[in-house]
């Protein structure tokens, strides 16, 4: 019989699981209840689907994970306040189709913070207030979304200090992903320490981990963790998965591959040392990591699956298509 996630790392870190509101209709749901004690909806609480017209809020999905999670004990991340994707766009339009000014968008933000966080004060543990805002280009430090240029950076210190103001006991998360990269961790690390510098209320910081079979390698991973140890606030792995297919910094120089051969035993393997690895370093570093979230529940479907190559399978997660643990799993359980 398989021994529960949650209770292998009980004294470690809560185990969370991104969730849609259909898998908590199938059969994914008991796998959930038995091997998660936390949940992150996936996309029901993102600004496109959970406000998709200037007065009109859809809170049907986000209320449903809510209330799953309330009904079977377990805690609930918010994900995400203020981010450039999913994010719609009469957001930045006026009534006549032109660009709105720093004002108007910086008031939409505030309604929009205080209505999604207040709405779920006391149900949502923690927030990603922020997600992405870091450039990925070497030279560039914040990232040319329209909230930075039309608000300016003070949009991500508003966007905290108003998630803080909506539900006080929250604890607050900056999220971004290439953290593993040494220009990004830094740009990351400078961020994070602004926030706190400036007082404004900011308690982790998230790293998405989405990872591959050829990265992160162990030194890398243990430096990152101990630089971002250095912050003080808590971090958390928020959106893990390790794609079979390696991270290629050259995409041309890679011939595309076959997605019904990709599981290969060979990327197996590699996939399970990593898993294994990565875990190791997690059981390290307990003293700061206070949660560690898989994006997605088993291989039958990831958002992977049509990321960044649209239908091509991955086979990213600790449980295979028919819901079954695969080898990677004991990898992960095995110093218990
Ligand atoms: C992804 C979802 O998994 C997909 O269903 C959606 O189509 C796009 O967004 N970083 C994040 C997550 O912070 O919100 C993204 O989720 C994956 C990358």
């Amino acid at each position: 019989n398989v021994p529960a996630l949650k209770k292998v790392y009980a004294e470690y870190f809560p185990m969370g699981v991104a969730v849609s509101p259909r898998a908590l209709k199938t059969d994914e749901a008991a796998l959930i209840t038995k091997h998660f004690s936390s949940m992150t909806p996936e996309n029901a609480m993102k600004m496109g689907p959970i406000h998709p017209k200037e007065h009109e809020y859809f809170w049907k999905d986000a209320d449903s994970i809510a209330a799953f999670a309330a009904r079977t004990g377990m805690k609930l991340r918010g994900h995400t306040l203020v981010w450039h994707h999913q994010t719609p766009d009469w957001m930045f339009t006026d009534s006549k189709g032109d660009t709105v000014g720093r004002t108007v968008l910086l008031q939409r933000l505030k309604e929009h913070i205080f209505a999604v966080a207040g709405r779920y004060k006391g149900k949502v543990y923690a927030w990603d207030v922020a997600n992405e805002v870091i450039s990925d280009r070497r030279d560039e430090y914040l990232r040319r979304s329209p909230w930075l240029r039309i608000i300016g950076p003070d949009f991500i210190d508003s966007a905290f200090t108003w998630a803080h103001q909506a539900d006080p006991a929250a604890q607050l998360f900056y999220n971004d992903y290439n953290e593993i990269s040494p220009v990004k961790r830094e740009k990351i690390f400078r961020l994070v320490k602004g926030l706190k510098d400036r007082g404004i209320p900011i308690h982790g910081l998230g790293l998405q981990a989405h990872w591959a079979v050829n990265e992160p390698g162990r030194g890398q991973l243990d430096s990152t963790l101990q630089r971002f140890a250095q912050l003080g606030v808590n971090l958390q792995i928020t959106e893990l998965d390790i794609s079979v297919y390696p991270k290629e910094h050259d995409a041309r120089a890679r011939p595309a591959e076959d997605s019904n051969t990709a599981f290969s035993a060979a990327r197996e393997q590699q996939q399970r040392e990593v898993y294994g690895m990565t875990f190791e370093l997690f059981r390290k570093y307990r003293h700061v990591i206070t949660g560690v979230t898989f994006w997605n529940i088993s291989d039958r479907h990831s958002w992977l699956d049509d990321f960044p190559v649209q239908g091509r399978k991955d086979y990213p997660l600790l449980f295979d298509a028919q819901l079954q643990p695969k080898k990677a799993f004991s990898d992960v359980i095995r110093f218990a």
